[in-house]
This record gives structure tokens, C-alpha cells and sequence, in this order.
């Protein structure tokens, strides 16, 4: 028994020792690779050019690695989460992501973390860029009037998330606390015409999304990892709007785009674009013609595309209530010519009916029926207004005539429509498009004639005007036909 056991042990060095020359061997081909970006030379010092999203430094391109002093000073400042909500966010440098970092494999950054006097609380950094413990996070603690200074060299190149990593990590991550800094390749990556810095983030509230007033964190819904928003770019309109990123037909445009979490994952899409290369995780992985990928909380990717037809691009978290409900959601306007080779645009409107006489044409006016059975009373035009809308007009004003921020303006407490009762009927007997202002905000969308009859549009109209803080008209089926007839 004993013998036995012995032989075993034997058996297992002899094997362990026929192991050891190709371990070696192992060892030193790791040991090469690192040493190579870790004995790259730096002489130089250079200050760090650092930027608020969405834009990014000038790229490193051809020049060689350096000292890099990085000075970055975290903020806890109030902001517009969405029109009307407030927030304390915490920062790293006054913006939500924090600055956009670049850097080259090889430079040794000095980096120097500095805690504003009016700031109530101690933060950190921890750089996923950083080979060390915590990343940085031990040795950046620093509380409110106080700086602390710490190097690493950037070993491999990549697109990596930072982050606040100060307990409780996941409310320092959830005020706003993360960034990106990207390590270029040696030589730099190809060049593009356009950069732009996007970064998701999901946010918790006590309120409920979309109530009013300065909102505090709410932990519970954090823990239990149910966001009030999300959002890119640390507020609803964080990349709507005046903040819409913009690039020209025919132009490469590079997105470097992260996801601080801290809890959700994002199916990164653009509506109307594919992918041409994806560096999957912001790694040296590509990947081409990708519909949506996928970027890890406390993650990043390099998306690439060539812009060919003009016209608004939607970026969204493919995670669709999202981007519809919670604000992840954001525009890169594209302008230039058309090319009708690529993208049409409509070329013909026909009611599909398989199971009737084949393609019809779209009724002209004078083809929709009224009602033989028109609403008896208030309450019935109420009811039956009530259907219409809910198969007409919910998927654009949404259900408590909320609209879609930046694309379908709101039918709840709105003063356009309380303005101008014959304006709203030709609204939707007419259509509506260009720019107008409802509440404060300007829409730019385009509403198509409603193929409904007169006696529909009163009572969808009169249901709108009784409903959600309205004025209370009751539009009658007489008011729609003068409307008409004009
Ligand atoms: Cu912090």
C-alpha cells in the first residue's frame, strides 16, 4: 500500500519535472511580452489634455511614450437629470462621465487626484488601465482639501473604464463616478474623421422617473437594481439636442464608448447604422458588421462606422424601454447628400390587407365613414375616444400623453394644445410637421394625417382635453368639419 503510494509520488515528479522546461518556456515568453511595453523608454514630460464628453484629446498618433501627468480634481456638484430633476452628482473633473484621458503603451503616467475644500466626502480612483492593486484605489483615498499623487505605466493598450471605488463603491459608481481612459497601440490608432466619448450610466432615484425637484439616491432601488434612468452622457438629454453629436456623408466616425454601470449591461445600437468594427470589451478583438454589442458594466468598446446617408441616427441601449423610457438615448446628425442608392426613403404608402382584395390605396378623406352609431353623451365620447387613442395616438404620446422626450411632444398639461382648439383638430385631420414649442421644449417631428372620421377626432379630441390636466374642451363632430372645410 505504502510502496504504492510512493510510486504515485514519484510518478507525479517525474511528470512534474518533464513539465518544468516547457513551464519555463511559458514563463519566459509572458515574461518577454511584458517586458517589452514595460522597458519602453519614456524622456519626455508632457501634461495630459483632458476632455468633457463627448469629446476626446488629440490621438497620440506616431509620438513616443512619455511622463504624463494627469491632474484631475473630483467635483460634487448639482445637475439636470432630466428636464426639471435635479441631482448631486460626484464627478471627476465637473462632468458625468468624468474627462476622457489618452494615453500611449509605454508612458508612465503621474497621476494626481485632487479632492475639492467644498467636497463632503473622501474619494479614490481605480484605473482599470493600472497593473497595481486596486488599480490606483489604495493609493489616491484622499478626503475633501487634500491631493494625492501616484504613477503606473501603461502596460496594454486598450479602451478601459476608471471609477470612484470609496465605500460604498456602488452609490460613488451610481452619483455619477466613472470616466474612460484609452491606451493607444504604438504608432496610435488609424485615424478617423470623427471621435466622440459616450458613456451609459444607470441612475437611482427616490422619486419616481420624471418627478420634479432635487432627487436623492435611492439605495434600496440600487441594491435592487431597478433604475429610475438610463442614461448616456449623465442625463436624459445628455446627447440629445444641443448635445447631439454631428459628423458629414462619407465621413468615418470612431465611438469610444463605456458603460459605468454600476449595475446594468448595455446592448450598445445605433438605429440606421451598422457597425463596420467593433474592438469587442475595447480590447484588441474586431469584430465586423455588428448590429448591437455588448458592453459589460465597468466595460468599453471601440465602435467604427462610415456615415453614407444623411438623416438622424439614434443611439440606444437595445434594452428598449430604456432608451424609450429611461433616457438612453441619443442623436448623431448626419448631413450631406442623399443617395437614393443606399436609402430611398418612402417610395409608396398602401394598405396591406392579406386577407382582402390584395394592395389598396390609401383612402382619400372623403373615403372614411362616420360612425352610424355616433357618441350619445360626454361620457361616451370620453369611451370611445378612449379606443381611439389607444390605437392611434398611445404609441407616440404614450399612455398618460407623456410623449417621447426630444421626439413626441406631450398631450398632458400642454399649453399648445390648451392654446388652440381648431389647430389641434387640424393637427390630426391635416397632419402636422416643422418646428414647434410645447411647454418650453421645441419638437421637430413629423405627425401624418389621421385617417379617422370627423366623429372619431372629436371624441379622441375631447378624451385628450379631459384627460391628464387639460383645459376640458369638448370638441364636437360640427367643430372638426368647419376645421375641414377650410
Ligand atoms: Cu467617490
Amino acid at each position: 500500500m505504502k510502496s504504492n503510494q510512493k510510486l504515485k509520488r514519484n510518478l507525479v515528479k517525474s511528470i512534474a519535472l518533464l513539465a518544468m522546461p516547457m513551464f519555463f518556456v511559458a514563463c519566459l515568453n509572458d515574461k518577454k511580452e511584458e517586458t517589452s511595453t514595460a522597458e519602453i523608454p519614456v524622456n519626455q514630460e508632457m501634461m495630459a489634455e483632458l476632455t468633457a464628453p463627448p469629446n476626446v484629446p488629440t490621438p497620440v498618433g506616431t509620438r513616443k511614450a512619455k511622463k504624463l501627468k494627469v491632474n484631475m480634481e473630483i467635483l460634487e456638484q448639482e445637475g439636470e437629470l432630466t428636464s426639471g430633476v435635479r441631482y448631486n452628482y460626484w464627478t471627476f473633473g465637473g462632468s458625468v462621465p468624468g474627462s476622457f484621458i489618452r494615453t500611449r503603451v509605454g508612458d508612465e503616467v503621474e497621476f494626481t487626484l485632487s479632492n475639492h475644500p467644498d467636497n463632503k466626502l473622501p474619494h479614490n480612483i481605480d484605473l482599470h488601465a493600472v497593473t497595481g492593486p486596486g488599480g490606483g484605489a489604495e493609493s489616491s483615498f484622499v478626503a475633501p482639501g487634500f491631493e494625492k499623487t501616484f504613477s503606473f505605466k501603461t502596460l496594454n493598450p486598450g479602451l478601459f473604464v476608471y471609477h470612484c471605488a470609496t465605500a460604498p463603491v456602488g452609490m460613488h459608481i451610481a452619483n455619477g463616478m466613472y470616466g474612460l481612459i484609452l491606451v493607444e497601440p504604438e504608432g496610435g490608432l488609424s485615424p478617423v474623421d470623427k471621435e466622440y466619448y459616450i458613456m451609459q450610466g444607470d441612475f437611482y432615484t427616490k422619486g419616481k422617473n420624471g418627478e420634479r425637484g432635487l432627487q436623492p439616491f435611492d439605495m434600496q432601488k440600487a441594491v435592487d437594481e431597478n433604475a429610475d434612468y438610463v442614461v448616456f452622457n449623465g442625463s436624459v438629454d445628455g446627447l440629445t439636442g444641443d448635445n447631439a453629436i454631428t459628423a458629414k456623408v462619407g465621413e468615418t466616425v470612431r465611438l469610444y464608448v463605456g458603460n459605468g454601470g454600476p449595475n446594468l449591461v448595455s446592448s450598445f445600437h445605433v438605429i440606421g447604422e451598422i457597425f463596420d468594427k467593433v474592438y469587442v470589451e475595447g480590447g484588441d478583438l474586431i469584430n465586423e458588421n455588428i448590429q448591437t454589442t455588448l458592453i459589460p458594466a465597468g466595460g468599453a468598446a471601440i465602435v467604427e462606422f462610415r456615415v453614407d446617408v444623411p438623416g438622424s441616427l439614434v443611439l440606444v441601449d437595445h434594452s428598449i424601454f430604456r432608451a424609450f423610457n429611461k433616457g438612453a438615448l441619443g442623436i448623431l446628425n448626419v448631413e450631406g447628400e442623399e443617395n437614393e442608392k443606399i436609402y430611398s426613403g418612402e417610395i409608396y404608402e398602401g394598405i396591406y390587407l392579406p386577407e382582402g382584395p390584395g394592395i389598396q390605396s390609401m383612402p382619400t378623406t372623403d373615403e372614411i365613414v362616420e360612425s352610424d352609431v355616433p357618441a350619445k353623451s360626454m361620457e361616451e365620447q370620453m369611451k370611445f375616444g378612449k379606443q381611439v387613442y389607444m390605437q392611434t395616438c398611445f404609441a407616440c404620446h404614450q399612455g398618460e400623453g407623456q410623449g417621447i422626450p426630444n421626439a413626441f411632444p406631450p398631450l398632458a398639461k400642454s399649453d399648445y394644445l390648451n392654446a388652440d382648439v381648431n389647430r389641434a383638430i387640424s393637427a390630426v385631420v391635416n397632419g402636422l410637421s416643422g418646428e414647434i414649442t410645447v411647454n418650453g421644449e421645441t419638437y421637430n417631428s413629423v405627425m401624418t394625417r389621421q385617417m379617422i372620421s370627423s366623429e372619431e377626432v372629436a371624441n379622441v379630441l375631447t378624451y385628450v382635453y379631459n384627460s391628464w390636466g387639460n383645459n376640458g374642451t369638448v370638441v364636437s363632430k360640427e367643430m372638426v368639419e368647419k376645421v375641414k372645410n377650410q
